[in-house]
């Protein structure tokens, strides 16, 4: 089975104006709205697949609701901790035209020391051996940083692997706990080595702190540069085709289910990072956010690039 967790998600509002300008009302021309979350956009990207997986989270009020049935219409088992506030609405502002964007990502709803020791022995329940569990994004800001490490260090002593894609302090702490697999992307990668990963170079030199730290394999993604697939024995690299983005927000998370689903398959590492990068290209090609065809996957996998690099 195959668990994601989301402590942290939230409904993307995306809204397309003709310029953007300061100190004036603006009128949107188009506004979209996608349910998301990272651990819930593994789970979308995961059933592309054809593989089912519970997706588990802390929601709230008419958002969450939201969030809940649209998992649902997809399939998709939930089993949420509602908690008293609504879950976070977080807004896009993209020009029609032009290349400004304005973001901004709300901190997310108030998480009480009960709704945390709700949640927790909810996995808790779950946790056995030979199961997946994809802890996934931010933490809403009143959950404790080494909330993913504690997971980690549970869900590990029963026996199952843990995919880890967060960033900050989270990270850190996540990575002493020694996951199976880290997928940070490229600045999320340097702030835990202490240098800017710019290109594969500096992958290859990030990798290696992170498998000292005990980590089995390391996916440290880098947008159109594709991935550095690192385990204990080898590093590949593979690069994605030169592709027409449409929306690259969640295509990581889109990768990583990729990553999972040729693990599970058995394959070999090589052909893994193929996979996962080609899928990657797909989603950042795709309007919706994480959103890919797998067909568009195939297609792009034998432009993929890829090289191994032996570390041994
Ligand atoms: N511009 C691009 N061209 C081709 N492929 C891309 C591009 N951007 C992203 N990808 C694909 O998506 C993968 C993940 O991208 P990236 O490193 O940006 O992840 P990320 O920052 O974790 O994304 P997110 O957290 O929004 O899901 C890349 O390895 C690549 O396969
Ligand atoms: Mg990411």
């Amino acid at each position: 089975m195959i668990f994601t967790l989301t402590p942290n998600p939230s409904i993307d509002r995306s809204l397309t104006i003709p310029q953007i300008r300061f100190n004036s009302v603006l009128r949107s021309q188009k506004m979209r709205l996608d349910w998301g979350g990272k651990g819930f956009n593994v789970s979308r990207s995961l059933q592309q697949f054809g593989v089912d997986s519970m997706a588990i989270a802390w929601v709230g009020g008419g958002s969450g609701k939201m969030l809940a049935d649209g998992l649902q219409s997809l399939g998709i088992q939930t089993d949420f901790v509602w908690v008293d506030n609504d879950t976070r609405t977080n807004t896009r502002i993209d020009e029609a035209e032009g290349d400004w964007y304005i973001k901004v990502n709300e901190p997310g709803p108030a998480i009480t020391r009960g709704d945390i020791e709700q949640l927790y022995q909810k996995v808790e329940g779950y946790a056995k051996k030979d199961d997946i569990w994809v802890l996934s994004g931010s933490l809403p800001p009143d959950v404790p940083s080494e909330f993913y490490a504690d997971l980690i260090r549970l869900f590990k002593s029963r026996g199952a692997r843990v995919y880890l894609d967060t960033s900050g302090a989270p990270l850190r702490y996540g990575c002493q706990a020694e996951p199976y697999l880290v997928k940070p992307n490229a600045n999320e990668a340097g702030s835990i080595v202490g240098f800017e990963v710019a290109d594969q170079e500096d992958a290859k030199r990030a990798a290696l702190p992170f498998l000292r730290m005990g980590i089995d394999y390391l996916a440290l993604t880098m947008g159109s540069m594709g991935l550095l697939y690192a385990t204990q024995k080898e590093m590949i690299h593979a690069k994605p085709p030169k592709i027409k983005v449409k929306n690259e927000s969640g295509a990581g998370d889109s990768l990583l289910a990729a990553l999972i689903y040729g693990q599970t398959r058995g394959w070999e590492p090589v052909e893994i990072a193929r996979w996962a990068v080609a899928t990657g290209a797909a989603a950042a090609e795709t309007e919706g956010v994480s959103e890919f065809d797998v067909r568009r996957t195939k297609e792009i996998l034998p432009e993929v690039q890829s090289q191994i690099i032996n570390v041994m």
